[in-house]
């Protein structure tokens, strides 16, 4: 007597992509035990455990499109991307409540420490493996063992493992958003700011804080980065980071078409740690910030995002808009034909999508000044870890891209990291276009999508618009 699903179209869908997938959904206990099914394969590094790792995150995604419990396995016949194994996984859960497989690696030693020492900023796979070669089993050991590694990331992350392990929370990111924003307008008013990550989809906490930097006139965002981090510093809001410069071109574009492995974007970022007061959780009226709020831009991120009106804000974006939606395919060649001469322009050029900018002063390269604390020792590390009462510290990724390439980044940025994968083989194998942070290209033609909208990446997609609350997938 089975009752047969509840089908919405989208569960027959092949991609991810063309699915949506909510936060909250039917049948967590079967996609948490897939996830760590799928972690489980990541960290083995055998012959076949990465497609194996994909295959578990397939099957959790279609699960998050049912429209009810499952109860019986036979719900699942027909159901895309659920081989044999998940099938067993999920059967198990089913009849005895718990899956043995599942059970055995979530209580195994070597998987405990993986996770353990993963769960530390600047340690993957790799790293941990050796580590547990070593016979260290704990953060403790790590710590006593000393000098771990040169990676200023693990130093501060080893430091600081048990606060960047406390989830921040949307009321943190909303009061940092504040102070950014604010901020980020007295250096340049029209500067727009947006919370990015898991925080966009939804979700209530995460382990870090994503934020997209940009100005609607291109390039006028080059050059405030650096000064957005001096302000912060001077507000001893920093405590350690790395500034990378923007090496967006298409040469790394061709390049990693053919590698088809380009998993980092080329912006100029900054990736660090920030100490935050422990009175950003609870509800204030943001403070900390000289101007006026009439003078500043007040950027609302549209939960329901329609494709119309100027989703920003802008008085000043209607005319960008206008401009670009009538010029949607913009010739990479020309890019090109600047690339050639681009050693021999003394003032190096800033190159975006659709247009070099000869740089004055080098904008992208970033300020050789330090702050104070990307040099310390590890012992000062240690001690600035130590009794700390009124704050916590916090990872946050702050990126720039110039508004020519922001709503790929936008799309890239919000995520989820599984629906970017899909996105981007979607892309590849089904329009044989090259889908990145930085825009849709068409390899053949030369040719550089335009987006004035977030809509505009899933029309040229071809896709559905999902709302950032469907992409948890
Ligand atoms: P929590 O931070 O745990 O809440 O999850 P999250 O979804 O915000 O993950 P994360 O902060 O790791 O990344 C946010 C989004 O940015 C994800 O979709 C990632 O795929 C993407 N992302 C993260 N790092 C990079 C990167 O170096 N380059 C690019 N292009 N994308 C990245
Ligand atoms: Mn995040
Ligand atoms: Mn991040």
């Amino acid at each position: 007597n089975v009752i047969s699903p509840k089908t919405t179209t989208d569960q027959n869908y092949e991609w991810a992509c063309q699915r949506g997938a909510r936060l909250e959904h039917f049948n967590k206990k079967f996609t948490v035990d897939l996830e760590l099914l799928q972690t489980h394969a990541e960290f083995c590094n055998e012959m076949h455990s990465q497609s194996r790792a994909l295959a578990f995150r397939r099957a959790s995604c279609v699960l998050k499109t049912l429209l009810f419990p499952l109860t019986h396995i036979k719900q699942l016949d027909g159901v895309k991307y659920i081989g044999g194994h998940v099938r067993k996984v999920i059967s198990d859960l089913l009849d005895l409540g718990s899956s043995p497989e599942v059970e055995e690696i979530k209580f195994s030693d070597w998987f405990r420490k993986m996770k353990l020492f993963t769960s530390i900023f600047g340690v993957g796979p790799a790293t941990a493996k050796s580590w547990i070669e070593k016979g260290w089993k704990s953060i403790e050991d790590v710590r006593n063992a000393g000098h771990p590694s040169k990676d200023w990331r693990i130093v501060w992350g080893l430091a600081f493992h048990e606060d960047l392990t406390t989830p921040v929370s949307r009321q943190e990111a909303d009061r940092f958003m504040d102070i950014l924003q604010c901020e980020a307008q007295n250096i340049l008013p029209g500067t727009i700011i947006t919370l990015t990550g898991g925080f966009r989809r939804g979700k209530s906490n995460g382990h870090d804080i994503d934020i997209l930097i940009t100005h609607p006139t291109d390039g006028a965002e080059l050059g405030i980065l650096s000064k957005l981090l001096d302000v912060l510093d001077k507000k001893d809001i920093i405590l350690s980071g790395q500034r990378m410069k923007n090496t967006f071109s298409t040469e790394a574009l061709n390049e990693e078409s053919r590698s088809m492995h380009g998993k980092f974007d080329h912006f100029e970022k900054w990736f660090g740690i920030c100490k935050f007061p422990k009175a950003f959780q609870h509800p204030t009226t943001p403070s900390g910030c000289q101007s006026s709020k009439e003078d500043s831009t007040e950027v609302k991120d549209n939960k329901n995002s329609s494709t119309h009106s100027d989703p920003l804000g802008l008085p000043f974006m209607e005319t960008q808009l206008t401009r670009n939606s009538n010029n949607l395919s913009v010739p990479l060649v020309s890019v090109k034909t600047d690339l050639k001469h681009r050693s021999n322009v003394k003032n190096k050029s800033y190159i975006s999508n659709t247009c070099v900018y000869e740089g004055e002063g080098e904008p992208h390269v970033p300020s050789t000044k330090k702050f104070k604390h990307e040099d310390c020792s590890e012992k000062e590390v240690v001690e600035m870890a130590r009794p700390q009462t009124d704050w916590l510290a916090r990872r946050v990724d702050l990126i720039v891209t110039p508004y020519s390439q922001y709503y790929y980044a936008l799309v890239g940025w919000t995520g989820s990291k599984h629906f970017n994968r899909d996105t981007r083989l979607y892309a590849q194998q089904v329009l044989n276009l090259r889908l990145t942070s930085h825009g849709l290209y068409d390899m053949k033609k030369q040719e550089a999508l335009q987006a004035t909208c977030e809509e505009d990446v899933f029309r040229h997609l071809n896709l559905t618009y999902r709302d950032p609350m469907d992409r948890n997938c």
